[in-house]
């Protein structure tokens, strides 16, 4: 069993403060991410956690025990964590098999044993046909697996992943993701993973926590974040969507150009989110359509751009509203046409917290 817990963990630098009271307690066995834009304190977070970085306010335990504190730190190399770099920073010098077998020597197992272990990681990584090369002979990709098998040889309480698949091309990008997801299932090691990209976290984490400014602003499964983004900031960042500001009022949500019912919560300003993907664009010529629980809107086509597995259109509704529509790449709907745009009022999702509104009134 292991249980990672920060608790208002800070690090400032001068007086600006890269981590911000930051607190997350990872279950065992849990698969967590940190996602959020360059320079919002991911690998601050995550180098404190290692025991590189001492912080400045707050602690980190470890099986409920304080590994971390402004009046001290365990070195990194007392912790039983691994990390795993966006550079592979595997040995030159040595085949693929002594760096797997490398972490193990040094705990002086027996030769058999480490033999055996360092076997079936390779086999589980798919690296066993290149078990006798050197770093230099193997692509990138093969390089970043050995460096995750060395990791996992040592069988850590954590892992620690600071942006390992930012320097692989994209196709082998979701290989690796998968890899890690597998290497994840097989061994069940508690992990913290930290990336900018919103899609590989949500391929790859049992929960995400969204990092805007060194603070955590969501931290849930990627499905919830993803349906029901509880910030601006998160909304905007987990996919694409259309953001709508409006007001709540007497149980419907009053938006410039529609209105929805609404579920509950406080008369005022709202800041409401749509995914392009539940808008479906149809061919207006007579009246609307009726639907019970969907809105038709008039609107029109004002672009349109291929993406190959599906259109992205720009449309504009009558009342003067922009949204951003997904429709699927057999459809026809060129740039000019009119059309009704159905709206089911359950993919109109208020986004609660609404400070740029909230600054306005
Ligand atoms: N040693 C340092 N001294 C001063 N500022 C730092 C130092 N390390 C990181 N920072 C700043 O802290 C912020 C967070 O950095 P970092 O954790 O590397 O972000 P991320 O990994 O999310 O891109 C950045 O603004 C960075 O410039
Ligand atoms: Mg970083």
């Amino acid at each position: 069993m292991t249980t990672l817990q920060l608790k208002g963990l800070t690090k400032a630098y001068a007086d600006f403060k890269a981590v911000d009271d930051l607190s997350l307690t990872l279950k065992d066995g849990e698969f967590l991410s940190l996602l959020g834009p360059s320079g919002c304190g991911k690998t601050t977070t995550l180098r404190m956690i290692a025991g590189f970085i001492t912080p400045t306010e707050g602690t980190i335990l470890l099986d409920g025990q304080e590994i971390s504190s402004p009046s001290g730190v365990v070195p990194p190399e007392k912790r039983q964590m691994s990390m795993i770099f966006q550079s592979y920073a595997i040995w030159p010098n040595m085949t693929v098999a002594q760096n797997v077998g490398f972490g193990l020597r040094m705990k002086k197992l027996p030769k058999a044993e480490i033999d055996k272990q360092v076997r079936e990681v390779l086999g589980v990584v798919k690296l066993d046909h290149l078990a006798g090369r050197y770093p230099a002979e193997l692509s990138g990709g093969q390089q970043q697996r050995v460096a995750l098998a060395r990791a996992v040889a040592l069988q850590p309480k954590v892992m620690l992943l600071d942006e390992p698949l930012s320097n692989l091309d994209a196709n082998l990008r979701e290989d690796m993701r998968s890899e890690i997801k597998r290497m994840h299932v097989e061994y069940g090691i508690t992990s913290v993973y930290v990336t900018h990209d919103q899609s590989e976290a949500m391929a790859i984490s049992d929960r995400i926590a969204v990092i805007n400014a060194g603070r955590i602003e969501q931290l849930e499964a990627p499905h919830r974040l993803y349906s029901r983004p509880r910030t601006r900031f998160a909304a905007e960042f987990i996919g694409r969507t259309n953001l709508i500001e409006g007001r709540r009022q007497a149980g419907k949500m009053i938006f410039p150009s529609f209105t929805a019912p609404s579920s509950g919560g406080a008369d005022g300003p709202l800041l409401a989110s749509v995914r392009p993907q539940n808008l479906r664009l149809l061919p207006r010529s007579g009246a609307a359509p009726s639907e019970p629980g969907t809105l038709f809107l008039p609107g029109r086509v004002e672009e349109r751009i291929f993406l190959g597995e599906r259109w992205d259109y720009g449309l504009s509704l009558d009342g003067g509203q922009t949204l951003r529509a997904a429709g699927p790449p057999e459809e026809e709907f060129p740039e000019g046409s009119i059309v009704w745009i159905a709206l089911p009022e359950a993919a109109v999702i208020p986004v609660e917290d609404m400070p740029a509104l909230e600054a306005a009134e």
